[in-house]
């Protein structure tokens, strides 16, 4: 493909695959989404806080996503109450057919560990509102339904065991309850229905040990005053002061969650991208739109070039087996973090983001030019503006011959062939952090020919 430096930076890096919509710091960042990032200005104590808070997730970087419900029995999609109609009376057989097989969590958190993924975030009640654990507040629960049992207790012990972070996501959402929608328009209505959320998530923060991270979803049909989402956190952050939330109860928390995409934030708050692997995040056994190994990479990568972090779902079965399509996939990543993973954790945001070819991360002042489609013994990085000290090929640690000139750097005598599958690395020493600045390029490279 030749560079057209009139398209936009989305479709100049289209290797990054479906899915992935890549996104550079700085002026051509998409405008950001209403209310999703303006925040008011928060006290010293309260932003050190926070970064106390987040430091292990910021150098985590990759996690794991489960959506698992009744839904992975019916295997439509997760949104199948809603999309297919379906009779609250006629959903609620499958609470009853849901009979997963004992600890399958402890599946899902190995394979999470072997992809080199750092945390895991499962699905407490989805918008179908059935809760995956054991609660006093309703009948609608694991425990009292077909599983018989506590699922989210099984999950937290299977994370643990594997040493990673533990994460809830919780709908506040509910297609099930009786005041799931009516608490809308009837105030009677909204203060059992906010009780009933808050003494979940009461329960979901005080019955497990620590717990790391509270995914909110879908606020629907209350704002956030409606939801009373700040004394909801206020009570979530006494029960656990080290915790993290986003902001998906109406609230800022601590990070935003953009969906399906990779979107960097402009303000410099925290963000992760959420993503399913196929189209689905409940499994949907028709679905078959898989991404491929390198597009996942790829998006590991594109995430922690933008400072970000990346949440990949996998949707198990009823059974709480995990589709093979997934298990092939998480295993391929897992194979490239295992040798590249220290390319990835604990970078920092980079300031070199422009390549047709490449993603890039960086560790203070080296810069890992991470190339997917790999152009032979050559490989050069344009608009460029700070000092290169030195070059390796980070595998294998063989010395990479560069030069430098005001416009370019180019690294040579290289292998014809791509070291590594399905992204080799080049790791770059640089005198200071490095900068690139393709419209610098643009404007200032000598022009000549035409008119002269
Ligand atoms: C959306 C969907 C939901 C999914 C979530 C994950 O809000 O409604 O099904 O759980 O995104 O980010």
């Amino acid at each position: 493909m030749i560079p057209n430096h009139g398209m936009s930076r989305r479709e100049h890096l289209r290797w990054w695959g479906a899915g992935a919509t890549a996104l550079a710091a700085g002026a051509l960042a998409p405008p950001l989404a209403a209310g999703q990032e303006k925040q008011p200005p928060e006290s010293p104590e309260v932003v050190a806080d926070r970064a106390r808070r987040m430091q292990w997730w910021h150098a985590a970087k990759f996690g794991m996503f489960i959506h698992w419900g009744l839904y992975s029995v019916y295997g439509h999609h997760e949104w199948a109450m809603e999309e297919e109609g379906i009779p609250v009376a006629e959903y609620e057989l499958l609470a009853k057919q849901f009979k997963p097989q004992p600890n399958a969590a402890r599946a899902w958190a190995k394979l999470a560990k072997q992809a080199g993924q750092k945390y895991m975030v499962m699905t407490t009640k989805h918008h179908e509102g059935f809760c995956n654990f054991d609660t006093k507040l309703t009948n609608y629960c694991a425990a009292k339904q077909g599983p018989g049992r506590d699922l989210v207790a099984e999950y937290v012990e299977a994370a643990r065991a594997e040493g990673l972070r533990v994460g809830f996501y919780y709908s506040l959402m509910d297609w099930h309850h009786p005041d799931g929608a009516r608490c809308a328009t009837d105030e009677a209505a909204r203060r059992r229905f906010v009780e009933y959320t808050h003494g979940l998530v009461r329960e979901l923060m005080t019955n497990y040990g620590k717990i790391d991270v509270l995914w909110y979803d879908v606020d629907w049909p209350l704002d956030p005053k409606g939801w009373e989402s700040e004394k909801m956190n206020a009570m979530v952050f006494k029960l656990q002061p080290d915790i993290i939330v986003n902001n998906r109860n109406g609230v800022p928390g601590d990070f935003s969650t953009p969906e399906q995409e990779i979107r960097a934030s402009r303000s410099g708050r925290a963000w992760e991208s959420c993503m399913t692997m196929n189209d689905s995040w409940g499994y949907q056994r028709a679905d078959d739109n898989w991404k491929s190994a390198k597009t996942l990479v790829g998006n590991v990568i594109q995430c922690a070039q933008g400072g970000g972090n990346y949440l990949l779902n996998i949707g198990p079965k009823g059974d709480g087996s995990i589709p093979e399509e997934s298990v092939e996939r998480l295993t391929a990543v897992g194979r490239w973090m295992d040798k590249h993973g220290a390319t990835i954790y604990e970078t920092e945001r980079s300031r070199v983001n422009d390549s047709v070819f490449a993603g890039f991360t960086r560790k203070g002042n080296t810069l890992y030019v991470q190339v997917a489609n790999w152009p032979g013994s050559k490989v050069a990085v344009g608009g460029i503006k700070t000092k290169v000290t030195s070059a390796k090929l980070f595998t294998t640690g063989q010395k990479v011959e560069l030069k430098q000139e005001k416009f370019r750097v180019q690294f040579v005598g290289l292998p014809e062939q791509a070291p590594e599958q399905p992204v080799s690395t080049i790791a770059v020493e640089f005198e200071s952090e490095p900068v690139q600045d393709n419209e610098w390029t643009r404007r200032e490279r000598p022009r000549r020919g035409v008119g002269v």
